[in-house]
């Protein structure tokens, strides 16, 4: 290998649960028998009718359909709870950390049983029934975990939004799926500071109808405005129901949650994922990816509002058993040491975190990591945009004293799980490569036109066959799902993303080749915030690209053309970021505004962003043909005015 390659420490490979030899061996079998191959992970669930069929699956863009494991029935909530607390009923399934660092607490399986059952029967007593929708908008407490297996429990189906997001998003959500019950919490708590999430649902139920119940867990304590008839306190309807529910049987493509998530058109989509593949998938690749084995503690500080959330601090670890950490602070509060300090306490051994707090922490320095112990430390993981090497060496060397392999691992919300990543006992490691396919997962480079590039290259990322995981529909669109992802290039699942193949047959995925920008790992649609930036008074005009930002990734650049008569100032410029924020929500905050009074267009309109991207990036000088642009002039200014200067 020509890279600068880590290889599998030889302790690491030898207690693993899949070496190199095995990867090959078991990669070889997902592909060429996918029915057999995953008729046989799937037993790793408990199954209420097992199913005959495994596999059903057609990328074809006029028959999209996928379905896994169809006449199988099972229930969600007995995989990650019932099972557990019937085997292992005093082991920790849930460690909850606080924002402070003098709280928290464990919470069994058995535990976790009763909880999850008292929530459900709240749910039941104000009629939500299989198939009804609940949207979540909680923070990072115990009750978020036991409201998804509850809607699982009985059948109904979750929409988790996250706590960032403003009254507009948060109505357009619940509005969009139909959901006559909202869980949320008085009040949030990060970094100290408090978060407004019950006033938030209040403002959006001022937008839209629909909403009869709303549930307040009590978080913080704060006195709130209860709406008679529609608000109640979760512990007091807990404290009138009992701590026994049954569980539901549920066919393996029912609906288990949607997951709004931004593409590079329209609203967010409601990404629709089902029970049993997705269940199958998540705990496979939990357990495989992270090399988890039973006893060991295993903390991923993702926010349940994201995908990440979902499949690797509920769904994956407690399928399998594990005692997963639950993380309501940020990574900066009291200190920069946070990370750590909650390493040693909680004695974590796989650790999965993003590369934007890799580098935030980086530059805080390495005392606030050297200060603590980490030995407990085995495992380490990547998520949510592409880590560069810098980081990646800071990870590996610094927090885990050059001992533990890094998983750097790709997917998306689209696809329920990990797609392609490092196995931590199979895969020498190269730093900022998300490495080889996960079982079952062909992915391949095609070329603008669609042709599959074969050896060495770099072009547009797609995956060729169906995974367990894979999300089914957009929910109550699936012409979207199909003209989305589907009809890019035929027959194939369009990821999004770029990518590049190395010689070894390494994929290193290079972003977004759409308009979506990735902001600390968080998922933006250009045109939302293009959107929300329209709908101001003072705007005419808006386009947004992003451009290349140290801590973030990526950071938002917009270029804002004013009403006419409307002086550009910087207190307008303060303003509209003001207004994203509260349009959308802070992830969506421009970091840099520039007021152009025209933008580059071609002769039919059309905004040629690849010059709006350049600009952005400050590399101006190599713009390309300019000379197709309705108004070649207006280049010139929007150089002369750019507001990200090196
Ligand atoms: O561009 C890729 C990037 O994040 C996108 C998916 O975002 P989202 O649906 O919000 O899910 C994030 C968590 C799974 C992808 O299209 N991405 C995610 N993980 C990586 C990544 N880019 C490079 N390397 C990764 N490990």
């Amino acid at each position: 290998m020509s890279d600068n390659v880590f290889p599998v420490p030889e302790a690491v490979a030898k207690a693993a649960l899949v070496d190199d030899a095995k990867y090959k061996a078991m990669y070889e079998r997902s592909v060429t028998d996918p029915n057999g191959f995953w008729g046989e992970q799937a037993q790793r669930i408990d199954w209420i009718k097992p199913f005959t069929k495994v596999k059903n699956t057609s990328f074809d863009p006029h028959n999209v359909s996928i379905k896994w494991f169809e006449d199988g029935e099972l229930n969600v909530a007995a995989n990650c709870v019932d099972r557990h607390a019937a085997t292992r009923p005093n082991q920790t399934a849930i460690i909850w950390e606080g924002d402070d660092p003098a709280d928290s607490k464990h919470i069994t399986y058995a535990q976790l049983k009763d909880e999850v059952s008292r929530f459900a029967n709240v749910l039941k007593a104000r009629g939500v029934k299989k198939g009804d929708r609940v949207t979540i908008y909680l923070p990072m407490i115990p009750e978020a975990a036991y409201a998804m297996l509850a809607c699982a429990r009985i059948g109904a189906v979750h929409s988790i939004v996250f706590g960032g997001f403003s009254p507009d998003s948060l109505a357009g959500r619940i509005e969009d799926c139909g959901s006559a019950v909202v869980i949320t919490a008085d009040e949030g708590l990060r970094g100290g500071r408090k978060v407004p999430l019950k006033a938030n649902v209040d403002a959006a139920l001022k937008k839209i109808t629909g909403v009869e119940t709303v549930l307040v867990v009590r978080r913080t304590g704060s006195a709130m405005d209860m709406t008679a008839g529609r608000d109640i306190y979760y512990d007091e309807a807990a404290a009138a129901v009992s701590a026994d529910c049954p569980v539901e049987p549920m066919n393996a493509e029912d609906p288990l949650f949607i997951l709004y998530t931004s593409g590079s058109t329209g609203k967010p989509k409601g990404v629709l994922h089902s029970t049993g593949g997705y269940l199958v998938y998540a705990s496979i690749t939990h357990e495989l990816v992270f090399d988890y084995h039973p006893g060991e503690v295993y903390w991923c500080t993702a926010d349940v509002g994201w995908v990440t959330g979902h499949s690797y601090i509920v769904y994956g670890p407690l399928a399998n058993g594990a005692t997963t950490v639950m993380f309501e602070g940020i990574p900066t509060y009291p200190s920069p040491a946070r990370f750590w300090e909650v390493v040693d306490k909680h004695q974590v051994n796989i650790f999965y975190t993003a590369p934007t707090a890799i580098r935030s922490l980086m530059g805080a320095g390495e005392g606030h990591v050297k200060k603590t112990s980490r030995a407990s430390l085995r495992v380490l993981g990547s998520v949510g945009e592409p880590i560069n090497p810098e980081a990646w060496v800071w990870y590996y060397n610094v927090v885990g004293d050059a001992r533990c392999p890094i998983v750097d691992t790709w997917w998306q919300t689209e696809t329920g799980g990990i797609l392609i990543t490092p196995l931590p006992g199979a895969t020498a490691l190269k730093p900022g490569s998300a490495t080889r396919p996960f079982f079952g997962v062909q992915p391949a480079v095609v070329d603008a036109e669609g042709n599959i590039l074969t050896g060495a290259t770099e072009g547009n990322l797609v995956i060729l066959d169906s995974w367990p995981g894979q999300m089914r529909t957009v929910f109550g669109d699936h012409e979207r799902f199909v003209q989305t992802y589907f009809s890019a290039y035929k027959g194939t699942y369009f990821t999004g993303d770029g990518c590049r193949r190395d010689a070894d047959g390494y994929y290193w995925i290079t972003g977004r080749v759409d308009d979506v920008i990735n902001v600390s790992g968080h998922r933006m649609g250009t045109a939302e915030v293009e959107s929300a930036l329209v709908a101001h008074p003072k705007v005419a005009e808006a386009a947004v690209v992003g451009y290349p930002h140290d801590l973030k990734g990526q950071g938002i650049y917009a270029y804002v053309t004013l009403m006419t008569g409307i002086e550009p100032t910087e207190e307008l410029r303060k303003e509209l970021v003001a207004w994203v924020r509260k349009e959308i929500g802070p992830i969506a905050s421009p970091d840099l505004v520039q007021f152009s009074p025209g933008l580059p267009k071609t002769r039919s309109g059309k905004i040629m962003r690849r010059i709006l991207r350049k600009i952005a990036e400050d590399s101006f000088d190599s713009l390309g043909d300019t000379s197709t642009l309705a108004d070649p002039g207006v280049v010139d200014d929007l150089i002369e005015n750019r507001q990200n200067r090196k």
